[in-house]
């Protein structure tokens, strides 16, 4: 695991010893201690907070250690970012208001309390959905009316003007988009979802910064220091040799990723946007200023830190410049000082690759939990075929995951769909990868014969064909197209292509995830293209403004038109949630798959404690049908119930599923 040892160290200390270095970190917390004493002393630190800190360092510490040594051991002055670390997360910890430190020391023997059937989340654009954070307080009815629990806001942060990535463009980690509120605002907020009983999930951006960060600002005018800062290059040379393994991310953004410079007449790694640098993690002030700011941020109430852009961290010439062993050093080493200082705090990986590579983003010691990208893509691939074979084959092999941590089942967020699935996985169902990607493409943009969904081509590359689907959970489902139609029963059709795909993300094992608006189904907004800071990102068709009028519609009794569609979709949501809530089987990650004989459905048992579920789903807008007594075999039982309607089904029969029809099955 060593790459390379400081002069000084004999190699045999280094093998000798379980963690490989213990005896080095032994010796150098010990040389660091009377370091911390001081730092305490200049702070008054209380002699309680002093103790419960020391403990959890000493827990934590050989590994921090080994993680780091692993990224910053070579350096010349790597005792010197040592201590500046470790005091780094002390001052959090003294610094961090009491009422976060209880929920540290309630959490730390609670180690998987989102892994609870009770949690269900939703994420939103603080400006679309309530104007401000000081308004979206006044929302927190409105979620408890929906039944979340957990809520993701986009980012808040100061940003750069104009074109700012949908907030991920940050130009300062301490301070709230002034449009959006203050920093006070949101830790209201935070105090009064806690009150509420909602946890809070913000972003941490730390790939790049926005090229009007101070940080980036400093490199411009010429600072060496802060040059080191970001990834800057006198001329073509090297960018060229790494673009010889890299991806594009952007290709309609700029081809390549290096940004020419002007003032500093300098090449800056830009993966994403152009305005977007992306820091140099192979210097250690760059991972101390980013804990600054991590620290910083969950200062303000954050439950969950969304690890944005996970897989580009670390860049290593000659090779993809994703998902590199060092990015998880990295995020490890975030993660370890988070049990130290701010031990509540837990991490969610966004890394939106292959399922091979997100997965290894997981686990107790790195993300807690991640998005699961795989899932989500392959339920609409599930749905463009009518057949669950490719998702089937995926989920036998690829939903297990270590204890502790939980996969974030979602169907939309914020950004495109991609065809992660894996290659092979298809090859062995003789489905051709390439083809296969090409023919969903048609099918979500609306193109192939007989589609029922209207998506929008995001980062089409007309060099490799690639692209990807923009597009809100309805428009994608069909329902925009059925009211182009005014198609009666192709809108039903739609709905029920919702409610089916809603049914599986709130019972498969994990934190389910709304991208808001979905609960009135809400359709493509192609009036972004009217604001030129939007105008050239596709993503912004499925980011519609709320509509709060929908809001009166719950309780009019329309019997047809839109407004009855929206006032059903919410109505039929609230109750899936409110189901999956009483449902102690939805709890935890346990899911073995059901062996149906039909591949237009998807089953699966969910098992927890003495409690089984079994949800069965149609995908086609046909009647099928499930052999009762398979159920029986599985479920230990004749006679079972749906959770949903209370219609009772016996074993000795078949169990016919309607169009699109999902069963959540208890025994009676
Ligand atoms: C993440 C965000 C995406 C953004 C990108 C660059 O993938 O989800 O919206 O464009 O990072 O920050
Ligand atoms: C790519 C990246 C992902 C990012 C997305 C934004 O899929 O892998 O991190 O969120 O692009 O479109």
């Amino acid at each position: 695991m060593i790459r390379s040892n400081p002069k000084g160290i004999r190699n045999g200390s280094i093998v000798s010893h379980a963690s490989g270095l213990s005896y080095e970190a032994d010796l150098s917390l010990r040389r660091l201690s009377p370091r911390l004493q001081a730092f305490w002393d200049s702070r008054d630190a209380d002699e309680e907070l002093r103790h419960e800190f020391g403990l959890r360092l000493v827990d934590n510490w050989d590994e921090l250690f080994a993680l780091l040594f692993q990224l910053y051991g070579t350096r010349y002055d790597f005792f010197y970012h040592l201590e500046q670390i470790l005091i780094t997360a002390a001052t959090a910890w003294l610094d961090r208001p009491e009422e976060l430190r209880d929920l540290d020391r309630h959490r730390i023997n609670e180690p998987d309390w989102f892994d609870s059937e009770k949690i269900v989340g939703g994420a939103l654009y603080v400006d679309l959905f309530s104007e401000n954070l000081g308004k979206l307080a006044d929302s927190i009815d409105y979620f408890k009316e929906l039944g979340l629990t957990y809520l993701h806001l986009m980012p808040l942060f100061a940003v750069r003007p104009g074109d700012n990535d949908g907030g991920y463009a940050i130009s300062n980690y301490r301070s709230v988009d002034p449009r959006l509120g203050t920093i006070d605002d949101l830790r209201n907020l935070a105090t009064e979802l806690r009150k509420a009983g909602i946890v809070l999930v913000l972003d941490f951006v730390f790939n790049h910064t926005s090229d009007d960060h101070d940080w980036a600002k400093h490199a411009q005018s010429g600072d060496p220091e802060y040059q080191n800062f970001y990834y800057i290059f006198p001329d073509r040379t090297l960018p060229d040799q790494y673009e010889r393994t890299l991806r594009e991310i952007f290709p309609t953004v700029r081809r390549g990723n290096f940004t020419w410079h002007d003032g500093m007449q300098s090449w800056v790694w830009t993966t994403f946007n152009s305005f977007q640098w992306d820091l140099n993690y192979s210097n250690p002030s760059v991972f101390r200023a980013m804990l600054e700011e991590m620290f910083f941020i969950s200062s303000t109430g954050i439950d969950i830190l969304r690890l944005d852009a996970v897989a580009f961290v670390w860049k290593q010439m000659g090779t993809s410049c994703e998902n590199l062993p060092e990015a998880h050093t990295l995020i490890q080493a975030f993660s370890r000082l988070a049990r130290i200082a701010t031990p509540s705090l837990l991490f969610k990986s966004e890394a939106i690759v292959h399922p091979d590579d997100v997965v290894k983003y997981i686990s107790p010691e790195e993300c807690q939990i991640s998005y699961n990208p795989t899932l989500m893509a392959l339920l609409w691939e599930s749905l463009a075929t009518h057949e669950t074979r490719l998702l089937t084959r995926s989920l036998s092999h690829r939903h297990k995951l270590p204890k502790h941590t939980a996969w974030v089942n979602y169907l939309r967020c914020h950004d495109d769909i991609g065809w992660t699935f894996d290659d092979a996985d298809a090859a062995a169902l003789g489905i051709n990868a390439y083809d296969h990607r090409q023919f969903l493409n048609q099918f979500y943009t609306g193109q192939f014969k007989g589609s029922f969904a209207r998506g929008v081509p995001f980062q089409e590359n007309l060099e490799t064909g690639d692209m990807r689907i923009a597009g809100t959970l309805a428009s994608l489902a069909g329902l925009e197209h059925a009211i182009e139609e005014g198609d009666e029963n192709e809108k039903e059709m739609s709905i029920r292509r919702m409610l089916l795909l809603q049914g599986i993300t709130l019972s498969i094992g994990g934190i389910p995830l709304l991208y808001l608006g979905e609960e009135w189904g809400m359709l493509n907004d192609y009036d972004f293209v009217k604001d030129p800071a939007k105008a050239g990102d596709t993503r912004w068709v499925h980011r519609p403004r709320m509509q709060w009028e929908f809001l009166h519609e719950l309780n009019d009794t329309i019997a047809s038109g839109s407004g009855s569609i929206r006032k059903r979709i919410f109505r039929s949501l609230q109750k899936l949630i409110a189901t999956r809530k009483a449902l102690p089987a939805l709890a935890g990650q346990q899911m073995e798959l059901v062996a149906t004989g039909n591949v237009h459905l998807l089953s699966f048992i969910r098992i927890n404690e003495s409690y089984r579920l079994i949800v069965i789903a149609n995908f086609t807008d046909q009647p099928q049908s499930v052999d009762g007594n398979r159920l029986r075999t599985v479920g230990l039982g004749r006679f079972f119930k749906d959770a949903l309607t209370d219609r009772e089904f016996g074993t000795s029969e078949d169990i016919v599923l309607d169009a699109y029809e999902t069963l959540w099955l208890m025994r009676v």
